[in-house]
């Protein structure tokens, strides 16, 4: 299919999306914003006063729900990109593969934190299977980065993809936490291999 014909049908598909709709009547800055409130109504994750930190958080529609739903919250938000101010959120510009930023982060906080959550995704390559692999290892590095970090009741939730990295996630997930969870909220579009992990420590 030619470009030109691939960005109108996504235009189309994003005009009909009732998420899309949705998003811009409520004033979220991407329809991903549903994607993380299904998770949290599903799993019961967020209280007001938590400590959380959102890996690969741009445009800040996650912290924004957050943020929107959940008073005294402190948010720390990572991104190559920089977003727009959110109340209680502060944000790193960088990768946050970089041991710099991961020691930027820890030192923010002083005690443990609640929430680990990562939407974190390479720019696609238009290699499906490639981008799987690297988006996979995205999440390995922030799942071995939360358990530095959480407490012992804290929360680890990632975006995943369906693929050659899944059983080797979900396997690491299974080792290191209590309980593990893969869900696919409704709002994650059906034709995506995209697909969530909620690991809980629960020492
Ligand atoms: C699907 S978007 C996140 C959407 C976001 N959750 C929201 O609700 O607005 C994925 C983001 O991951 C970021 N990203 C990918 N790799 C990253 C890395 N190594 N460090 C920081 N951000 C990264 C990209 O720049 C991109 O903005």
């Amino acid at each position: 299919m030619k470009k030109n014909k691939i960005s109108k049908n996504w235009i189309n598909k994003q005009r009909r999306d009732i998420y899309v709709r949705k998003s811009k009547a409520e004033g979220y800055r991407s329809r991903a914003a549903y994607k993380i409130e299904e998770i949290n109504q599903k799993f019961k994750i967020f209280r007001g006063g938590m400590s959380i930190i959102d890996l690969g958080s741009a445009p800040g529609s996650w912290s924004q729900y957050v943020s929107n739903n959940y008073k005294n919250c402190r948010l720390l938000s990572i991104d190559y990109k920089n977003i727009d101010p959110i109340k209680n959120c502060n944000h790193i510009i960088g990768d946050f593969t970089d041991e710099k930023n991961k020691v930027k982060i820890k030192s923010y906080f002083k005690n443990k934190v609640q929430v680990v959550m990562s939407d974190m995704a390479v720019n696609t390559t238009g290699n499906k299977g490639l981008d799987a692999i690297v988006t996979g290892e995205l999440s390995l590095e922030a799942m071995f980065f939360s358990l530095e970090i959480l407490d012992s009741k804290g929360t680890f939730i990632s975006k995943i993809f369906m693929g050659s990295s899944f059983n080797e996630i979900v396997t690491a997930s299974k080792k290191n936490f209590k309980k593990t969870n893969i869900f696919k909220p409704p709002a994650s579009r059906k034709d995506s291999k995209e697909s969530f992990i909620i690991s809980q420590i629960m020492r």
